[in-house]
Formats: structure tokens, C-alpha cells, sequence
């Protein structure tokens, strides 16, 4: 069953949504070379409790911090750490935020300063695929329907869509039903409908579609440890159109 949020709960999702975002920003004006990943899980986890939010992924299955760092050629789930970035790097940030009962999940990915041409386009491009996977979120379509856009767009600029993570529905939980692949599959998946809050996450590697995970047991790299990049956001589908709660 794919639950349909009642306005209230969805003020509830917004308000989430909203810590997300503005954590997200605060991230992003604190992305410099020199900065350690567990620097920046340090601020979001003080943003996002100043806000009267709460970290979602800490304790999740057992994550160990508070976010998400996941730097070039790591695809998702990079634990914050020692690592500093660096001039040139790509950084992914992912943040899940609890607002009383209810959550909204988030990502983006940063330059470091100055990008090759070449992490600009993937960024460019994945953020393109999240919004035009968004556009598709309309009641009567399909999942599928937001799958298979995000796939055409990617693949169309000669990049690969990760298969091994999915999006999710989201809100009494971070991770519900159903199953958003960004890639197309022989299934329709459920018909969209009014009331349906979803979390839509396109992930683009530069080269092959395949991961690997550390030893760690989180950590997701490419297999040809060429960059990845990752844009989130949690939205409503209504009546009139999609509606972003992330921002
Ligand atoms: N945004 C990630 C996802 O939807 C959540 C990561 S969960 C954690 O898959 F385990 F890393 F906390
Ligand atoms: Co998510």
C-alpha cells in the first residue's frame, strides 16, 4: 500500500523538507578545498537540530554519521570522515531529516572550486535528469514513466544511471513504498496519485553503471572509479502537478 499524505501530514513533509534544503545550502557555502567530510557532517547535524529537526540517517540500519559525504567516485552512503576535499573534486551530500513525525530525504552535488569540463556536464546533467524525472510525476502516469525520462537524458549525454539504488516513497518513514528505479524495468510500477509524496533520486556515474561497496560496508564507489554524481528531492505529486518539498 503507498500511503496518501493528508494536507496536514504534508505541511509536516514540507517543514522537513525545508531543513533539508536550507542545510543543504548552509553545506554548500561551506564547501572549500581543505574542508574534512566529517567537518561538514558536523555543521549539518548543528543546522539541522537548530532547526528543530533531527539527523534521519544516524542510527539507520546502523549509519554512523549524520549524512551523507560522498566525494568523485563515490556513488552514495560515503561516511564522513578524515578525507579533506580538494580543488577539482565533485562532492555529493545527501541529508534525510526527521521533523516531528514525518521525513523528507535530499542530495546535491558541489564542485570544489574550480570542476574539469567534464564533472561540470555530469552535474549538470544529473540535476537535469532529477528535474525532468519530476516534471513526469503526474498523476495517472506511471513510476516508470518518471524512470524511463531520467534514463533517456542520461543516456542520451553518454553517461550511465546507477540500477544497484532506487528512489523511494517516503514521509511516516525514510525509506516506503514504493520503488523509483532510474532506469527502465519490465514493470509499469503503481500510477501516480494525488497525495503520494515520493523521493526521486537520479545517480549518474561518468562511466560504467556498476558499484562496488568498501569494506565498511556503506561506502558505494563506481567499479571504474570514475566520478558520480547525485540530485535528490522529495515531492508531492497533486492534482495540478508535482510539487517540490525540498527547498
Ligand atoms: N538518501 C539515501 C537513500 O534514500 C538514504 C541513505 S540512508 C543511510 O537511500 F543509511 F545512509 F542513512
Ligand atoms: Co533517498
Amino acid at each position: 500500500m503507498i500511503a496518501l499524505r493528508t494536507a496536514q501530514e504534508i505541511e509536516t513533509i514540507r517543514k522537513a523538507g525545508a531543513i533539508v534544503a536550507a542545510t543543504l545550502d548552509r553545506l554548500r557555502n561551506s564547501i572549500r578545498s581543505g574542508i574534512t567530510t566529517e567537518e561538514l557532517d558536523a555543521i549539518a547535524r548543528k543546522e539541522i537540530l537548530a532547526m528543530g529537526g533531527y539527523p534521519a540517517f544516524k542510527g539507520y540500519k546502523g549509519y554512523p554519521a549524520n549524512i551523507c559525504v560522498s566525494p568523485n567516485e563515490v556513488v552514495v552512503h560515503g561516511i564522513p570522515s578524515a578525507r579533506r576535499l580538494k580543488e577539482g573534486d565533485i562532492v555529493s551530500l545527501d541529508i534525510g531529516v526527521r521533523f516531528r513525525d514525518y521525513f523528507a530525504d535530499g542530495a546535491a552535488t558541489f564542485g570544489v572550486g574550480n570542476i574539469s569540463e567534464l564533472a561540470a556536464r555530469l552535474i549538470q546533467v544529473t540535476r537535469q535528469a532529477l528535474s525532468i524525472g519530476i516534471s513526469n510525476a503526474i498523476c495517472g502516469r506511471s513510476i516508470s514513466d518518471v524512470s524511463a525520462a531520467i534514463q533517456a537524458h542520461v543516456e542520451s549525454n553518454g553517461f550511465s544511471v546507477v540500477r544497484a539504488f532506487v528512489g523511494h516513497g517516503i514521509g511516516a518513514k525514510i525509506h516506503e513504498e514504493p520503488e523509483i528505479p532510474n532506469y527502465r524495468s519490465s514493470r509499469l510500477g503503481p500510477v501516480l496519485q494525488p497525495g503520494m509524496v515520493l523521493a526521486i533520486e537520479p545517480m549518474v556515474n561518468a562511466g560504467t553503471h556498476e558499484v562496488e561497496i568498501l569494506e565498511d560496508g556503506w561506502t558505494a564507489v563506481t567499479k571504474d572509479r570514475r566520478l558520480s554524481a547525485h540530485f535528490e528531492h522529495t515531492i508531492v505529486v497533486k492534482e495540478d502537478g508535482p510539487e517540490i518539498l525540498t527547498i
